[in-house]
């Protein structure tokens, strides 16, 4: 068996859990699902993001200690992922103590290495970042001067003594790396500009603060906490066991993917990937680099007033209509407009229209022409070719981290299965061969579509799976046998159920 282990960013607890972050999440969740019924051993982490001034500063804001304020905000993540049914694995805070004991480990390799040096810095600090920026980084925003490209906000000037870590020196080794690994970070778009960023120079980054105490001290100069992203980038480490002598942290490492958003991209594929060559570490095998879900052109955040709470939109869509429209609507990598309108316009083409109705279509001829019980689909069905395709088509698509090809090549099958019905209109016809040879073809679409359908919408397929008769766990199914034409036994129970996904109105 092998070994397929996801993690998303962990996302800062200075806000509560909204759509941007839920969209990450979503998509590492769809992936491991597929990995599972792929018969992998699958681990998925994510997890919350707990120091460092912006948390500090958004205790301070509310009266309470960071300990305090983020033991209420990090379970709200863990609930909300609940909520939309995401099967992590795992949950890492980086205030547990194994995280603490990784990045120890971590930054005394790198500092061993000789990597990680004293120095001064005086520089243009965004807290929203957490990041330096230099002059011409930065923007002028209503007439305001040095204002940080993302947050639109005045950067803040600090001087500091800080440890750096020698980033410059790796400019050439990653290079080189990459050119040894090409497609390792997806899709190739946002690989290009992640080699850009490194074509355009890399510059040592400061890796500790003596001014702020909500951290990690470094472990040869406890004066110094460790800057936020050093500590942060850790946690994938950490969970897999780094640093923890009882653990082999190689059982899971190298991960297979980093799933990130396209604003990241410079610390997880430049300074993670220095970071890991310092301290003797594997690279990671792959990164997949999504896009922003825009509302109104504008990356949603809390900063923006524009954040939509993924758990108000679930009781309009359902779980499964609002984790379909986040993987289905965008290409992975491009940024989406997120409207509600387009939410509802989504939900009822492809989930009320074209599932929904096959679903609904199929239990009702069956139990009037079939007495409700479902025949057995022919060997020689013409939709045995479209059930390959959509196979062979969503397989490729989720081995290229590409959801909304996956699950277009899935729906494909429902298409065609519509398109069959509607052909050879078995509810005008007399019970009989016939009928049950057209009806057991469609109910072998039907579950073949289900298992396809499964990493994207759990919950549906499962309901699905149910109606046409099995009593099993749709989760067991392994592929490629599940998808293979001739899997429904015939001779099942059919049942109609109330509908899938009831139409809406915008
Ligand atoms: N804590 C860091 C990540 C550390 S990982 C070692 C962080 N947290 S965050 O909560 O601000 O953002 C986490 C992720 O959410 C980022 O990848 C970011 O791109 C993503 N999103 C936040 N808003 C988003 C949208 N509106 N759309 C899509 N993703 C966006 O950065």
């Amino acid at each position: 068996m092998s070994t397929f282990y996801v993690t998303t960013p962990i996302y800062y607890v200075n806000a509560e859990p909204h759509l941007g972050h839920a969209y990450t999440t979503i998509i590492g969740d769809a992936l491991t699902r597929w990995h599972r019924l792929l018969g992998d051993d699958v681990k998925y982490l994510t997890g919350t993001d707990e120091h460092g001034l912006k948390i500090q500063q958004a205790a301070d804001a509310v009266g309470k200690t960071a300990q305090a304020f983020t033991d209420e905000i990090a379970p709200q993540f863990a609930h909300a992922w609940e909520r939309l049914n995401i099967a992590n694995d795992d949950f890492i805070r980086t205030t547990e103590s194994r995280h603490k004991v990784a990045v120890a480990e971590l930054l005394q390799r790198c500092y061993d290495a000789g990597d990680i040096e004293l120095d001064t810095y005086s520089g243009k600090y965004c807290v929203g970042c957490e990041l330096y920026y230099t002059d011409d980084e930065l923007v002028e925003v209503d007439g305001v001067a040095d204002c940080c490209p993302i947050h639109k906000r005045p950067v803040e000037t600090l001087d500091e003594e800080n440890y750096f870590f020698r980033l410059s020196r790796f400019e050439d080794r990653l290079l080189d790396w990459y050119a040894a690994h090409p497609g390792a970070m997806k899709p190739d778009n946002r690989a290009n500009e992640a080699i850009g960023l490194i074509k355009g120079g890399l510059r040592d980054f400061s890796i500790s603060r003596t001014s702020l105490e909500w951290g990690i001290p470094l472990p040869w100069d406890p004066d110094h906490v460790t800057y936020v992203w050093f500590d942060a980038l850790t946690n994938y480490l950490a969970a897999v066991g780094f640093g923890d002598p009882e653990q082999d942290y190689r059982t899971w490492w190298p991960v297979d993917y980093h799933l990130i958003g396209k604003d990241i991209v410079r610390q997880h594929c430049v300074y993670w990937p220095a970071m890991l060559m310092s301290a003797g570490v594997e690279l990671p095998k792959g990164w997949g680099i999504g896009g922003w879900l825009l509302v109104d052109g504008e990356k949603m955040a809390k900063s923006g007033g524009n954040v939509v709470n993924p758990l108000d939109l679930i009781d309009t869509v359902g779980v499964d209509g609002f984790r379909y429209y986040v993987l289905a609507e965008t290409p992975y990598g491009s940024d989406g407009d997120f409207s509600y309108e387009g939410l509802v316009a989504k939900y009822n083409s492809d989930l009320a229209n074209n599932l929904g109705n096959l679903a609904a279509r199929v239990a009702t001829v069956v139990a009037k022409k079939c007495d409700g019980v479902g025949p057995a689909p022919r060997a020689d069905s013409p939709l045995a070719a479209a059930a390959a395709t959509a196979f062979e088509g969503a397989a490729r698509a989720w081995a290229d981290v590409a959801p909304s090809k996956a699950l277009d090549a899935t729906w494909s099958l429902i298409r065609a299965t519509n398109a069959y019905l509607e052909a050879n209109e078995p509810w005008k016809h007399e019970p009989g061969d016939a009928v049950n040879a057209v009806m057991g073809d469609a109910l072998e679409a039907l579950r073949i579509v289900s298992v396809l359908a499964f990493p994207a919408i759990p919950d549906t397929s499962q309901a699905i799976w149910e109606r046409i008769g099995f009593t099993t766990d749709i989760s067991e199914q392994r592929l490629p046998e599940s998808a293979g034409w001739g899997g429904y036994p015939g001779g099942l129970g059919v049942t109609k159920g109330d509908p899938l996904f009831p139409r809406l109105t915008a």
